[in-house]
């Protein structure tokens, strides 16, 4: 059904996204006073939080509460619906992603995951990994397409480890191909060599379909953004890079606006902390993105900032921190909620093409860091240091605050 919703939302804007009520939804919200007079009629959506493990639950509960508030102020009602998934599922029934949860996310307009993962589980044969239970859903929703915005705020500009010059003003993003690739090629697996030597193997291939449809979210991405797509690869070695970048010079045409370059990982690596401010989109494989997207992602020297969103062509998308599980400070209200609320911010926007409500958010984070308030990972001298939930209701206070017009 919502077949080319995912991608609609960024191919074609919001306007152009029809959005059926669905069954499942909650007691209706009350709608604030002051936004009575121009909200929209009700849209309702059901929503499948994961909190998952460590600081994930912590920054769910913060960022559940922002997008109701945030939703409400549009005529937007969520239900919200909870699962487990990772250690947490791991603990409760053996799998780290229970067929309960993944039918119930399918059935979903959308996702929010916490984060996975925790030293208890690392020991864990592969199938009883957390991460496992991560890529599962990732192949299980279809969403191959994967946004890691990484900018620099003005706010947080001395976080980063790069000098202000270097790092100042950067905004890009990475659009990883996320359910292919290396992490799912095969063969795979381990093994003897004719020489009774061990060996463990893994496969990098890419059909032409699966980077076709990565470089037209890539090409449709750089559009909207400042028309500029390096597509990172290591054409010099491998021929699955060689094969990548075939595909997408040849999907290139179709985008004769975009501006299309190529580039070595190694140098991509190396460019990206040379001259950040060179890269608008970057589109790479399901490696490859991982490595760059950490990687950019400490440019903007807040990884507890960032947030990300996984799409498919049909189906709910995933949207989650691009932290991780952060086992030392679970449970101790010193999480940075903002990436998760940014994420469900994502989710409006790509997910529901409910651009309005996602600018509320985004307007209410940057209203709260220009207040001085900052959790641990993002303190400096002379802002303020708070909690995971000071952070949050801080952020509710300013999406109340906010008339609809400045939106
Ligand atoms: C990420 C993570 C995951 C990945 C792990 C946890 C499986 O590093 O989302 O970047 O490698 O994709
Ligand atoms: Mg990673």
């Amino acid at each position: 059904m919502a077949a080319s919703v995912q991608l609609n939302a960024k191919l074609l804007g919001p306007a152009f996204i029809v959005k059926p009520a669905t069954k499942h939804f909650l007691k209706p919200a009350r709608i604030r006073c002051a936004a009575a007079a121009t909200a929209p009629p009700t849209k309702r959506y059901s929503i499948t939080l994961l909190p998952g493990d460590g600081i994930g639950p912590e920054v769910i509960a913060v960022a559940k509460n922002v997008l109701k508030l945030a939703g409400s102020l549009e005529g937007i009602e969520f239900a919200f619906q909870e699962m487990p998934m990772g250690g947490s599922a791991l603990d409760l029934v053996g799998v780290p992603l229970p067929e309960e949860t993944l039918a119930a996310a399918k059935q979903s307009d959308a996702v929010l995951l916490g984060a996975i993962g925790g030293y208890k589980w690392d020991k864990n044969e592969k199938h009883l990994k957390p991460e496992t239970g991560l890529l599962q859903i990732r192949e299980g929703l279809k969403v191959f397409a994967n946004l890691r915005p990484a900018t620099v705020l003005p706010q947080l500009v001395d976080s980063s480890t790069l000098k202000k010059e270097v790092a100042e003003g950067v905004d890009l993003m990475v659009v990883r191909e996320l359910t292919g690739g290396i992490y799912f090629g095969k063969p795979r697996g381990y093994g003897v060599t004719e020489h009774g030597e061990e060996i463990g193997f893994n496969t990098e291939v890419y059909a032409a379909y699966e980077v076709d449809r990565i470089a037209r979210v890539a090409f449709e991405t750089a559009r909207k953004r400042h028309g500029k797509l390096c597509s990172v690869d290591k054409a010099n070695v491998l021929e699955a890079s060689m094969f990548w970048r075939k595909r997408i010079t040849a999907i290139a045409s179709e985008y004769p606006d975009v501006e299309l370059s190529h580039m070595y990982v190694d140098n991509a690596a190396m460019q990206l902390i040379r001259n950040p401010k060179q890269f608008d989109t970057i589109v790479t494989n399901n490696i490859f993105g991982d490595i760059l997207s950490d990687e950019a992602s400490m440019i903007t020297g807040s990884i507890g900032m960032l947030p990300s969103a996984s799409l498919g062509e049909s189906g709910p998308g995933l949207f989650e921190p691009i932290h991780g599980s952060a086992p030392d400070i679970a449970g101790q209200d010193k999480a940075n909620p903002l990436a998760t609320i940014l994420s469900a911010a994502m989710l409006l926007k790509y997910g529901l093409g409910e651009e309005h409500a996602a600018k509320r958010i985004e307007k209410a984070v940057l209203d709260t860091l220009d207040k001085g308030l900052r959790t641990g990972d993002i303190y400096s001298a002379g802002t303020k240091l708070v909690g995971c939930q000071e952070m949050g209701e801080e952020v509710l206070k300013s999406v109340e605050t906010q008339v609809p017009a400045a939106v």
